[in-house]
């Protein structure tokens, strides 16, 4: 009898053993980008304190968000612009008492053909309203109002289905969530698109290549919604973090807790196909040689996983893991200091040059030439040689044509960056789950990159993952499920 109870007990205790481990996973992230940081954040706050988050970064935490500093200054060296209604950014940004700056240039623009500036503001002005209706009639007021229904209205209301707890599985039952209509802009380009909803081909011609230019380094054949996400980030009201962008990267990695591991993941290994466990092989910047290993029950990747650029191995799982079949798009970031040739522009005199001046076409060597601001409050405003200025080109750019546009620089400094998928005017949308209890975040960038399309993909990684681990099926793809019933019974019905 006492035996038969101490097996009971026995059992009870290991029951107990497993429920526990199963209560609190471990989970390994790759990537401490504005991605996997609001991963881990949104982790934790769904797994609790005593779950194990570990966060690989081979570089700095910030990823495509970092800082560059010329002359005792930062300046923002890769995403910068954020929308007002970007609301986890706006969120977090508060939440970790950093503030915003909500002026970050002067609002001069001017759009550039190669020979001379076609049309150029003074800044956000009646009189450059007037102008702008002047060449493009209503389509400059239209198009405001035209992202502000399609983009931002059906993203709010996401925000609502997020906090309702609500997950899915794929880019494309996210989207749809969204609303019905912007999976099938993922098969257009923008120009068909824009010229569908009423647009003229001289504002599709210049005023949405600039902005495409400018954004994606890409032209008007990007498919329709990464070329909307594109208009609004033209809008007026864009601000960026006080003291760099990265300042919110790194602020949710120390709310989070996770534990941050300076290496870079070389294998993503699953133990079993059946009750699946992970081991993740890294190297460590002190021993580039020596293989380190940890395990994990859940693995989330927040870097890309696309051809050509990644630099993650993934073994012994059945089915062959495969990266996003489309390529990184390069974008050159070059920070001059020093003095523009107003010449060039068709300028006499270089304090008359908007600020941000954007391209229609590819006659000049560069997408954009921009005045830049420190990212930290300047007392004064750097003029003449001490100001900065960015250019983006889609290769690097020679010795001559950095004279020819900045003839004297005080400093000059090159980022190569893989930016942002090439998009095509159709494409495929991908899957969060590469496996059972392996995620990745950046296939949301397939539909448009930006920071906030990453924050979105990493809090419902963070759901996917917790109802998956709790064995919850209900709050996944239940939205598109719902709908999809009640087209059915509509279809009955008839
Ligand atoms: C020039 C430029 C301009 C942009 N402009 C804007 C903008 O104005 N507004 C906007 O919203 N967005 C902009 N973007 C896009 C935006 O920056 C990105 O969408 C966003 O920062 C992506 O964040 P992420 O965390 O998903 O990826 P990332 O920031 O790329 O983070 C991935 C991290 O993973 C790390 N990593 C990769 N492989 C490994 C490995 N094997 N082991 C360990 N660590 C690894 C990387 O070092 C990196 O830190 C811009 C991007 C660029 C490049
Ligand atoms: C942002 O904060 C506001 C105010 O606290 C809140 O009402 C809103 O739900 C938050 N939005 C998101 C997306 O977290
Ligand atoms: C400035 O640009 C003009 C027009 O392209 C060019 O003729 C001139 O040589 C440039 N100046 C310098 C110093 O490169």
């Amino acid at each position: 009898m006492i035996r038969n109870w101490s097996l009971v007990c026995l059992i009870f205790v290991g029951f107990f053993r497993i429920g526990d481990s199963e209560g609190v996973p471990r989970i390994g992230i790759v990537g401490a980008g504005v991605g996997g940081t609001s991963a881990a954040y949104f982790l934790r706050e769904l797994f609790g304190d005593s779950a194990q988050i570990d966060i690989f970064e081979r570089k700095a935490v910030g990823g495509r968000l970092a800082v560059i500093n010329i002359d005792d200054h930062y300046y923002n060296a890769g995403g910068s612009i954020i929308h007002p209604q970007n609301m986890y950014m706006v969120n977090f940004t508060n939440m970790l008492g950093l503030g915003m700056d909500t002026k970050p240039g002067s609002g001069t623009f001017g759009l550039f053909n190669g020979d001379e500036m076609l049309f150029s503001t003074s800044d956000w002005s009646v009189i450059t309203l007037m102008k702008l209706v002047w060449r493009y009639g209503l389509d400059i007021i239209n198009i405001g109002n035209w992202v502000k229904e399609k983009v931002l209205k059906p993203m709010q209301k996401f925000y609502q289905i997020q906090a309702d707890g609500h997950a899915f599985s794929t880019v494309e039952e996210l989207l749809s969530a969204m609303d019905e209509t912007l999976v099938s802009w993922t098969k257009k380009s923008i120009r068909t698109l824009l010229k569908e909803e009423g647009f003229s081909d001289k504002f599709i011609d210049e005023i949405v290549m600039a902005a495409l230019r400018v954004n994606y380094g890409q032209t008007t054949d990007v498919h329709g919604l990464v070329g909307a996400v594109s208009m609004a980030g033209i809008e007026p009201g864009l601000w960026n973090v006080i003291g760099g962008n990265q300042k919110v990267p790194q602020g949710l990695l120390e709310k989070s807790k996770a534990n941050l591991i300076h290496g870079a993941v070389r294998t993503v290994t699953v133990l079993s196909d059946d009750t699946p466990m992970y081991t993740i092989h890294y190297t460590t910047s002190t021993d580039q040689e020596k293989l380190e290993m940890k395990e994990y029950d859940i693995v989330v990747l927040a870097t890309p996983i696309y051809k050509g650029i990644t630099n993650i191995e993934f073994s012994n799982f059945q089915k062959e893991i495969e990266p996003i079949d489309y390529d990184f798009h390069l974008t050159v970031a070059t920070f001059i200091q020093g003095q523009p040739n107003a010449t060039f522009f068709g300028y006499d005199n270089v304090n008359n040059l908007p600020d941000d001046i954007l391209t229609i076409n590819d006659k000049p060597f560069f997408n954009a030439f921009s005045k830049q601001k420190p990212v930290e409050p300047c007392k004064e405003e750097l003029k003449n040689d001490k100001a900065v200025y960015k250019l983006f080109s889609n290769k690097v750019p020679t010795e001559d044509e950095i004279n020819h546009i900045c003839p004297k620089q005080n400093d000059l400094r090159l980022i190569n960056w893989m930016a942002y998928p090439n998009y095509p005017s159709s494409i495929n949308l991908p899957s969060f789950i590469l496996n059972e209890r392996l995620y990745h975040i950046n296939g949301i960038e397939m539909a448009a990159s930006a920071m906030e399309m990453s924050i979105i993909s990493a809090k419902n990684v963070a759901l996917l993952a917790s109802y998956h681990w709790n064995g919850q099926y209900d709050k996944i793809d239940e939205m598109s499920a719902e709908s999809e019933r009640e087209s059915r019974t509509e279809k009955t019905e008839l």
